[in-house]
């Protein structure tokens, strides 16, 4: 394994902060059989938030933890300039690799800076997103929303973890927008109860967006580890999007914002998907490594 000593070097240090004890050897035993190391050191950084993974969610991803700090950049400091109309005309590559002043001048954010901002973390695995979200803009509330009861569970932990006061988030049991029961471990209510979703200013969205028959080209630990429920979607990895685009502007304010991460290959599909549920005005984005990764959606 060509990175094991670096590894181990890190489970040492973030783990048993560098005093060997026995336990140390199990886990360099669990490292050499292809688990992630994030998940045997129980914890990750994503921006300035730690992320406990202990119920096993979806490890947090680089592209993921870059297009989440450009959109904190955003709305937390809001451009008001007149919005102009985004589409394909506007996919110069040289104005999306990073998040520059052209990007945010086709943005003006909703809420006046000390106005409260709404947000959902739709598919929101560990909480990762819906967090730092809380943690970096004081006026923010999130509503997390996931189906995964484990993950449901975890978002709590990590909100604890993260020192987040109960007032500014529910979690909310979904099928992609619609709410569930609580039920099991979680808590029983009763239909009547079931928590709605609101109207919201920002939705963050990582959803599964890997295709079945990409399934082979994946890191044979991401297939061993990490939840399948968080990874695949049919319609070669776009059903999530396509139900994600279908019924965002139902919950999003007016001038609201979709953020929205998918697969590089992906883009032109979703451009006719964009086309077809007749949304005016997006950017699409590239990652930290020149793909195409993510893309705003605003409504007017
Ligand atoms: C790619 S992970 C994203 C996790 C996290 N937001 C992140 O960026 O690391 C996708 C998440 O979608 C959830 N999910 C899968 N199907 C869902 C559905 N039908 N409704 C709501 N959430 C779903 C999974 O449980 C998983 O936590």
């Amino acid at each position: 394994m060509p990175y094991l000593n670096q590894q181990i070097n890190w489970l040492l240090r973030d783990k048993y902060r560098n005093k060997i004890t026995p336990a140390i050897k199990k886990d360099i035993i669990r490292l050499k059989q292809g688990e992630p190391l994030d998940y045997i050191i129980g914890w990750k950084k994503f921006l300035g938030c730690k992320i406990d993974l202990s119920l096993r969610p979806l490890i947090p991803r680089p592209e993921t933890e870059f297009w989440a700090e450009q959109t904190i950049e955003l709305i937390k400091k809001p451009c008001h300039c007149e919005p102009r109309p985004q589409g394909p005309r506007h996919d110069n590559p040289e104005l999306c690799g990073s998040l520059n002043p052209e990007i945010a001048a086709s943005l003006s954010l909703v809420a006046p800076r000390n106005d409260k901002i709404s947000c959902l973390d739709l598919f929101s695995g560990s909480g990762c997103i819906g967090i730092a979200i809380l943690k970096h803009i004081p006026q923010a509330k999130v509503d997390f929303a996931d189906i995964d009861k484990n993950c449901l569970k975890q978002i709590g932990v990590n909100l604890k973890v993260n020192k987040i006061s109960p007032s500014r988030y529910r979690i909310i049991p979904t099928n992609i927008f619609k709410p569930l029961l609580k039920t099991g471990n979680y808590k029983s209510k009763m239909a009547s109860e079931v928590e709605p979703l609101k109207t919201y200013h920002n939705i963050f969205a990582n959803p599964p967006y890997i295709g079945l028959k990409n399934k082979t080209k994946l890191q044979k630990s991401v297939l061993k580890y990490e939840p399948h429920q968080a990874l695949f979607s049919r319609q070669n990895g776009l059903y999530f999007i396509d139900q994600t685009l279908r019924q965002a502007k139902k919950y999003l304010k007016p001038n609201g914002q979709l953020f929205l991460e998918f697969s590089p290959e992906q883009k032109n599909a979703i451009t006719v998907l964009l086309k077809k549920y007749q949304y005016a005005k997006w950017r699409f984005n590239k990652d930290q490594f020149n793909r195409w990764r993510w893309l705003i959606v605003k409504i007017d």
